[in-house]
């Protein structure tokens, strides 16, 4: 079981703009079933996490609605409108508590913390982050929501081009930062 942090980021390390725009990504070129794309990368899946911004990104902008069928914790400290019958549910919870709810539902398979960048840092201070993926777009965004807000040693162990992206994944080495992992 692996925690993964997967993203697409511009080239300077940001996911989105300060307006959360990600039409300077949408408009890119890639092979959704090529190297290292979501297809391949979500088959192995069990469950996921995201931030509020990136939860009301997703319900703003989904052609139809919510189209995930995995379980999904979305973090928030307000009452979130919550797409019906699906397995989403808003926490406030330390995300060590999260995790380990997200490991029994996922019975084995990865679990993705999809954004944005501080969240996937406190899984990481909490030491529960195992791989950063990032695609990068050609793209210089100069501002915007950055890719992981920490100081993280990272090894890299694969790399990929697919079309417009430079398609890299990497172990994350050092854990928690404050000792308690
Ligand atoms: N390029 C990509 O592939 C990609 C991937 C993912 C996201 N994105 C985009 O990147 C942007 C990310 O926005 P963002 O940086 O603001 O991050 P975010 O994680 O989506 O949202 C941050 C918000 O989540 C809530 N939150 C975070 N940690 C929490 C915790 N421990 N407990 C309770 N609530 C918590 C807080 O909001 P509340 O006010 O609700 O409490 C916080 O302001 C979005 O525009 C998203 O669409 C891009």
């Amino acid at each position: 079981m692996t925690t993964h942090y997967y993203t697409a980021s511009s080239l300077d390390g940001f996911i989105a703009t300060a307006d959360h725009s990600l039409d300077w990504l949408l408009k890119q070129d890639i092979d959704e079933n090529g190297p290292m794309a979501y297809a391949g990368f979500a088959a192995g899946l069990g469950a996921m996490a995201m931030g509020s911004h990136t939860f009301e990104w997703v319900m703003a902008n989904d052609v139809g609605g919510w189209s995930y069928t995995l379980p999904t914790w979305v973090f928030s400290h307000r009452d979130l409108e919550l797409p019906e019958g699906a397995p989403v549910q808003v926490t406030r919870a330390d995300v060590r508590d999260v995790h380990a709810e997200m490991v029994t539902a996922a019975d084995g398979r990865d679990i993705w913390i999809v954004g944005g960048g501080d969240l996937a840092g406190q899984f990481a201070d909490a030491g529960l982050l195992d791989e950063v993926w990032v695609q990068y777009a050609p793209v210089i965004l100069g501002s915007g929501a950055p890719v992981l807000p920490r100081r993280l040693d990272l090894e890299l162990i694969d790399v990929a081009r697919n079309r417009a992206f430079a398609c890299t994944r990497y172990r994350v080495l050092n854990g928690a930062q404050d000792g308690t992992a």
